[in-house]
Parts: C-alpha cells; structure tokens; sequence
C-alpha cells in the first residue's frame, strides 16, 4: 500500500509520519517511510540544490526536471521494490507537489506537469493521499520554528522564506486537487494537536486498509 502526504511547508507532516510508522509496526506491519525530494540516492545530492534553487537562480524549469530527477529514480530505486515486497510505504510528499508548487505556485501548465510526473513514475499513484491542512500563517510559523531549532535558516529555508501569498496558492491548489480526486485524497485538520493529526490520518488508513481485508488490530 501507498499512502503519500501533502501539504504546505510547516503542515507538519514528518512528525505525523513518524508517529503512524511507529503504530503500524506495533501493529505487525513493516512500514517504510521515505520522501521527496530526498528519498534515494540521487535525490540525496539533489536535495541541497534543490532548497537552495531561489537564492541560486535555478529557473522554474530547470527546478521542475530535478524534481522530476527525483522522483523518477526513487520510484525505481526505493518505492516500486518495497510495494513489491508488501511494505506499507509512506512518502513525504509526491506527484501533488509538483502539481501544487510548481503547477499552482509557479504558475507552470498543469497538463505539461501531469504528463511529466505520469512519465517520472510510471503511473504510479498513491493509494492514499492526506493532506495536511491548516493556515498558511500556522505553517509558515511552525517551518520557521524548525529551520531556527536545526540552523537550517540558509540551506532548507528558502520556500520559508516565500511570501505568506505563495503559500496560499498552493493551499488552494492543495484543496483543489483534493476535490477533484476525492476518492484518493483525505484531507486533515492539522491545526490540531500533532496526537489528534495522527488519530485522524490512521483512521483514513484504517479504512483504505479495510477495504483491502487487511484491518489494524
Ligand atoms: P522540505 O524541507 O522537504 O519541506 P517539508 O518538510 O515542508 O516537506 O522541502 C521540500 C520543498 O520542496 C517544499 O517547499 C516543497 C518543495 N517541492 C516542490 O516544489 N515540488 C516538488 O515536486 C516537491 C517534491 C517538493
């Protein structure tokens, strides 16, 4: 099973991963956790270049393709082979970021994106995706936060650092791929306490993982 998470920056989303990985092994089952960009080798050297490209005139487009370098070989590499041997993966981010940032944020041609991340992944799409809502300024807070408290402020800050308006873009545009799928995406109240996100995300897993047969114990 394939369970991305989405979000705006600061929504939250790795402590939440974290926690529901740790209750689907209590639960017997042998979760991976990964994200983007990041989650492979490649993605490893990408990263850096990747949270810097503002401050180093990388172009949208130029941004777009390393993103989609990523993702590419991290399907390949990491995702692919652990759905094969029936691991629960969850992926701090995915295809809907591209199609957020770069899609609604950048501006670039939704259609253009769509056809890209299908080429990147092979078609693969989450079985799940939760979308981490809450405010744009609540976000951007929390993201601020965490770049003082690990020192990233220069390297990892620079989509913190965008304008509170870019980031409502992407929240709408967030919210406008939830409806028009709205049978893959399940949207979370994730201005609530971190131990609230987490009940509301497992019991959406729950119901996918019923459907399956598979219930949590
Ligand atoms: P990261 O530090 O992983 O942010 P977070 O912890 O909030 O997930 O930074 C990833 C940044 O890259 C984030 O601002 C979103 C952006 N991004 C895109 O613009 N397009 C993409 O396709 C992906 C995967 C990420």
């Amino acid at each position: 099973m394939f369970i991305s998470f989405e979000g705006i920056d600061g929504s939250g989303k790795s402590t939440v991963i974290r926690m529901l990985a740790e209750y689907l092994q209590h639960s017997g089952y042998k979760p991976l956790l990964t994200r983007e960009p990041g989650g492979c080798t490649l993605g490893h050297s990408l990263r850096p270049i990747l949270l810097n490209a503002r401050t180093s005139g990388l172009s949208c487009r130029a941004e777009l393709y390393l993103f989609l370098a990523d993702r590419a070989q991290h399907v390949r590499e990491v995702i692919r082979p652990a759905l094969k041997a029936g691991q629960i993966v969850l992926c701090d981010r995915y295809t809907d970021s591209t199609l957020a940032y770069q899609g609604y944020g950048r501006g670039l041609n939704p259609e253009h994106l769509r056809r890209i991340n299908e080429m990147a992944t092979g078609g693969l799409l989450p079985d799940l995706t939760l979308l981490l809502n809450l405010p744009v300024h609540c976000g951007l807070t929390r993201a601020v936060q965490r770049n003082r408290e690990e020192g990233t402020v220069l390297s990892e800050g620079r989509f913190d650092a965008e304008s509170q308006a870019f980031h409502e873009v992407v929240r709408q545009g967030y919210l406008a791929l939830a409806a028009e799928e709205s049978s893959r995406f399940v949207i979370i109240d994730a201005a609530r306490p971190a131990g609230d996100v987490v009940l509301q995300c497992l019991s959406a897993v729950e119901n996918v993982l019923r459907q399956r047969g598979k219930g949590l114990d």
